[in-house]
């Protein structure tokens, strides 16, 4: 299986190109599923379905489709933390939990915890069943930030073994010396296999040591689609740098909306975001002139590059 992430600015068109690359690469004999991560979907409009968190077979073709319910994601992720808190605190009991829950859906950061967790699930579950999955992701910042996620907690979750191990060991030492070692009636590990924090620890270290393998593995690639302007170029390289600096694989970009690739803005802004990146391979995609653009009857064929380089 591999991944395409499309990504860019607002508007500049990655739901509709991610739509016509997953239909090509569909038509080309794939098994696909396009899927959004983006909060404001419009995968559905673009297909004229109507969609959900639960994937859909389209127009009984190897294509499918979901759009990833990132609020229910939220919830999921902040409810199993908080059985996980509870279930592992259980002697803990006074410091009431349940108070938070309705708070912490609005904490920095949950929604794209949720996104990322919901994201490894589905390429952990989905390997088997696709040759491609086809990301539709929200503008810049958004993305960069849930992109990054997986090294950043790794590096926290490091930071945590280190504490647990500690914890643990002075643990040890009380047992030795007093013979004590329960609390409320709850019998303390100091053992590390024993311990269901540690294990917690490293069960969540794995899947996301995963998901960041995945990420910046030769089966991923992440595409930046940009228009012929000074705004959607700044955001553009804004966007490259991210993922240069989170050492994600990126080969292909696509210069969408063109009515004329030969006029000195398409040219300015693609000299200027290239450079330096001999590297990258360019799709000029034309600006259509039908009032909706339906990504699967467009007829440039999006994929070859894509199909070359991964
Ligand atoms: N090549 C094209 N020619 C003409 N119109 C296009 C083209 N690509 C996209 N569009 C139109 O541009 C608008 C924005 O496209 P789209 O929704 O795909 O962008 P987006 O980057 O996914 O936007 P958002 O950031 O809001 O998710 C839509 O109206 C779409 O039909
Ligand atoms: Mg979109």
């Amino acid at each position: 299986m591999k991944t395409i992430f499309f990504s860019g600015k607002g508007g500049v068109g990655k739901s509709t190109l991610a739509s016509a690359v997953a239909w090509q690469l569909m038509e080309a004999g794939n098994r696909v599923l396009a899927v959004s991560f983006d909060p404001a979907h419009n995968l559905g409009d673009i297909f004229h379905t109507k969609l959900s968190h639960r994937k859909k077979r389209f127009k009984k073709t190897n294509l499918f489709l979901q759009e990833t319910d990132l609020e229910q994601s939220a919830n999921e992720y902040i409810e199993a933390n908080m059985s996980l808190l509870n279930e592992v605190y259980s002697y803990m009991q006074p410091f009431n939990m349940d108070s938070y829950f309705n708070v912490l859906k609005y904490s920095p950061g949950v929604e794209e915890y949720a996104a990322i967790t919901a994201m490894e699930k589905l390429f952990r579950e989905e390997q088997e069943n696709y040759d491609y999955i086809v990301i539709d992701t929200p503008p810049t910042g958004l993305t960069l930030r849930i992109l990054a996620l997986p090294k950043i907690t790794v590096a926290w979750i490091d930071r945590l073994v280190k504490l647990r191990k500690q914890i643990l060991e002075k643990r040890y030492t009380i047992h030795k010396l007093s013979g004590k070692y329960s609390e409320k009636g709850t019998k303390l590990a100091y053992e590390e296999s024993e311990d269901t924090v540690m294990r917690k620890l490293l069960d969540m270290r794995e899947r996301y040591q995963n998901v960041q393998n995945w990420l910046a593995g030769d089966k991923n690639s992440i595409c930046v689609v940009f228009n012929p302007d000074y705004l959607s170029l700044r955001e553009s390289q804004r966007l490259m740098t991210g993922v240069k600096d989170l050492n994600l694989p990126m080969h292909t970009v696509y210069h969408n909306k063109l009515d004329d690739p030969n006029s000195d803005i398409a040219q300015k802004v693609e000299q200027e975001l290239l450079k330096g990146r001999p590297d990258v391979v360019v799709e000029r995609v034309p600006n259509m002139a039908e009032p909706e653009p339906t990504c699967y009857i467009m007829d440039k064929n999006l994929i070859q590059s894509f199909q070359e380089n991964t």
